[in-house]
């Protein structure tokens, strides 16, 4: 099956970043929001990456306005009607992605298949609200932010999940330029439940005050070769994000090194989310890291 209309749920950061590659790699795109200034902002993200690559000189003029082409937002449910492909990319609650596949599931063609960009929740969890017939051609596809950036995908199948969905999956992943790997549908998937812990431990770390929050970021950017230090990464992610993620694991596995530290709680109550909220381990402008702030 030739992917080619594509309809994203959601343009938050990760849904505008899968919007901008598959209208990039020449999809036709849909990408529907809850609300105008929803839309407007996340259409907004996508069209400065596009204007900042002219800038640069890594794309032309003509480039860019065959992506604009490619890609609309909407308000309704019913213009993904005709897509081959729906990826879901809103909150992570799972009421709304319930109501969300089954509206989808109502108005998408017999042929279509439906994916979550869940990081945290089964996909199989949300099967039971979609027509039986669906089911072979339901996965999760778990993209990494920031997405237009990281070259992976994780394909997450359900027992349900058909060879046939799972190879047109693999060939649009291709076709955007990553990678993808197939994950179990266990919490966390692969790339999760190995990174959490590391960044909770790194969390502890400096609850304990082992070292400052700059120097563990330096040691493992520069002792490791990361591309980010640990605690740069968690405001990177966002702290509210982390501490939920870290819930669905802990709960999963019940093992002490899944538990959310208690600073990492403090620093969610008092609103320090990281880089969204300008302030977490660190302060933010924009993009840009600045002091670590005080714990
Ligand atoms: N969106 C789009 N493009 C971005 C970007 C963003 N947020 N941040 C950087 N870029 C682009 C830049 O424009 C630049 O592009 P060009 O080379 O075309 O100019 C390129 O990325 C490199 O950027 P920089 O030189 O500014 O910075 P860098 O080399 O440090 O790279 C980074 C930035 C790619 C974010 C890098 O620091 C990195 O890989 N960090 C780790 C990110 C990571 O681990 N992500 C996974 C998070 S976990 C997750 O997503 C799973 C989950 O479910 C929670």
């Amino acid at each position: 099956m030739d992917i080619q209309r594509v309809g994203i749920v959601g343009c938050g950061l990760m849904g505008s970043g899968i919007a901008q590659c598959a209208a990039e790699a020449g999809c036709q795109v849909w990408v529907k929001e809850a609300e105008e200034s929803f839309l407007a902002k996340g259409l907004a993200r996508i069209h400065g990456a596009w204007d900042r690559a002219v800038a640069k000189g890594k794309v032309t003029e003509g480039q860019r306005s065959a992506w604009q082409k490619n890609l609309q937002g909407t308000l309704s449910f019913a213009t993904l009607a005709d897509c081959d492909l729906v990826v879901e990319a809103i909150p992570e609650r799972l009421d709304l992605k319930l109501q969300t596949f089954a509206e989808l599931d109502r108005i998408l063609g017999p042929a279509a298949i439906l994916c979550t960009n869940t990081s945290s929740l089964s996909v199989a969890q949300i099967g039971p609200v979609l027509e039986p017939t669906r089911l072979g051609r339901f996965a999760g596809l778990h993209f990494f932010n920031p997405v237009p950036v990281m070259p992976l995908v994780e394909i997450i199948r359900t027992l349900a999940t058909t060879e046939e969905t799972l190879a047109a999956l693999r060939g649009f992943v291709q076709g955007l330029g990553k990678t993808a790997v197939m994950a179990p549908d266990a919490p966390g998937f692969v790339v999760n439940r190995l990174l959490v812990p590391y960044l909770l431990d790194a969390i502890r770390c400096a609850e304990q005050r082992l070292a400052t929050p700059e120097d563990i970021d330096a040691a493992m950017k520069l002792g490791c070769g990361h591309p980010m230090g640990p605690l740069h990464l968690s405001d990177f992610i966002g702290l509210d994000t982390m501490q939920s993620v870290a819930e669905v694991l802990f709960d999963a596995f019940g093992e002490p090194r899944f538990k959310a530290p208690s600073l990492l709680r403090q620093l969610v109550a008092s609103g320090r989310l990281g880089r969204k909220t300008g302030s977490g381990f660190y302060r933010w402008e924009g993009e840009k890291r600045l002091e670590a702030l005080s714990l």
